[in-house]
């Protein structure tokens, strides 16, 4: 029971600054969208007007910016600050991909891809840290485990919220 426990606040400690990048652009994005409302070459947009400019870069301090508070927390500051841009970067560009992706398969801004919305983001997020920090493999299933739940559920709250216009 107490491995179990130790495990899900590594996994949670760890993956923390994905997490914060991945929720910021909900609630601080807007306006511009990253593609410039440009399409592909099969005439669907580039990401969709979903991802915005303001939701890339504000995810990105907030995610960096928690780095920052995890490195005054317990140090050393640099390696957690570095890790937090690095989890922050990777989280906002896997859930860029997610979006590209969806956007080739027809899947209109918004509308649900079950596993990719859930899990693109903190698998891109773990590859863009792996230079610098690889947590052990059991920490990094579990990672993956908790991480569709905890999506769904606060996407949940944050619809409950008026924050978000779906559920998921
Ligand atoms: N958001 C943003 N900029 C980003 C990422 C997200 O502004 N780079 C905001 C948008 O308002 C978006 C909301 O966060 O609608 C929720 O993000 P997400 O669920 O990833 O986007 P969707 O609107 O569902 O679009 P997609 O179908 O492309 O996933
Ligand atoms: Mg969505």
């Amino acid at each position: 029971m107490d491995e179990v426990l130790n495990l899900l606040a590594s996994a949670l400690w760890f993956i923390l600054p994905a997490y914060i990048a991945n929720a910021a652009p909900v609630v601080l994005g807007g306006g511009k969208s990253i593609d410039g409302g440009r399409q592909f070459i099969d005439g669907r947009r580039i990401f969709g007007a979903g991802k915005t400019v303001q939701g890339f870069v504000a995810g990105l301090a907030a995610g960096t910016f928690v780095g920052l508070l995890q490195g005054i927390a317990v140090g050393p500051l640099p390696d957690y600050l570095a890790l937090g841009f690095l989890l922050a970067l990777g989280a906002l560009l896997g859930d860029l991909l997610g979006s590209f992706i969806k956007r080739r398969l027809g899947i209109k801004r918004g509308g649900a891809a079950p596993g990719l919305d859930q899990l693109s983001f903190v698998l891109v997020a773990l590859l863009a840290a792996s230079p610098l920090a690889l947590p052990s493999w059991e920490i990094v299933l579990t990672i993956i485990i908790i991480t569709p739940p905890i999506h769904l559920a606060t996407n949940f709250g944050g619809y409950k919220l008026g924050l978000k216009r779906r559920p998921y």
